[in-house]
């Protein structure tokens, strides 16, 4: 780049830690969701946005990882499904683990994504969630501030709801899913004044009559 087309130093320092960022959420969440995903099983990363997680799962789990979405973000070689939001274009029982990562608060018809993922996951598969914790005042203020943040730099906006965990439950019933376990992982990259997160291992209803 000569001197002419290279971009001011602060813009450059701006990039850099936006870039910093991205690879530390990434890494931030293929920690959050390595612990529920087997090695090898079949993946749908649903919200996948730039298809990222899907190569880590892939290159350090020997996944075989499918990304969705209702916008094309991706950057991966993974194959990639568009959503309508509403039926996912793809056969039931066809994933071992279904990732819902920060979508269905984004979503406007969260139970859609719910029971659709619940249909795409083999019989004993697992949907892992993740979302942001608006259990106390504080945090709903910390989570919707962050959201509000996020909206003016990437215009990323929210059709959805931030549901408190006991609500959350209700929803998963409503899509005939369960949790089967709870992390709560403190704020997003161990970040101080950044919204705090919770992963939560679904599995089917029926799954957990038969056990
Ligand atoms: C905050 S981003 C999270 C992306 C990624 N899962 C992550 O954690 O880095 C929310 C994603 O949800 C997607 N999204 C919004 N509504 C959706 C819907 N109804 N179904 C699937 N994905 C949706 C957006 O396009 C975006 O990629």
């Amino acid at each position: 780049m000569d001197a002419q087309t290279a971009a001011p130093g602060w813009l450059e320092r701006v990039r850099d830690s936006a870039r910093r960022i991205v690879s530390r959420h990434l890494e931030f969440n293929f920690a959050s969701v390595a612990p529920h995903v087997p090695r090898g099983a079949r993946v749908l990363d649903l919200g996948a946005w730039n298809g990222r997680l899907g190569m880590l799962l892939r290159d350090r789990l020997g996944c075989a990882v499918t990304n969705c979405d209702v916008e094309d973000h991706d950057e991966s070689d993974l194959p990639f499904v568009r959503f309508d939001g509403r039926s996912l274009p793809m056969s039931s029982g066809s994933f071992d683990v279904v990732t819902v990562l920060y979508v269905l608060h984004h979503a406007a018809d969260d139970l859609a994504i719910l029971r659709e993922a619940r249909r795409a996951l083999r019989p004993g598969g697992r949907v892992v969630v993740a979302e942001d914790m608006v259990e106390t005042l504080w945090q709903r203020v910390v989570t919707v501030g962050f959201h509000v943040l996020l909206l003016l730099f990437t215009g990323m906006g929210w059709s959805g709801r931030f549901r408190r965990l006991k609500a959350w439950h209700t929803r998963f019933a409503e899509a005939g899913l369960e949790v089967e376990t709870m992390v709560e992982l403190g704020p997003h990259m161990g970040l101080p004044g950044w919204p705090r997160n919770v992963v939560l291992v679904l599995r089917a209803a029926e799954t957990a009559r038969r056990l």
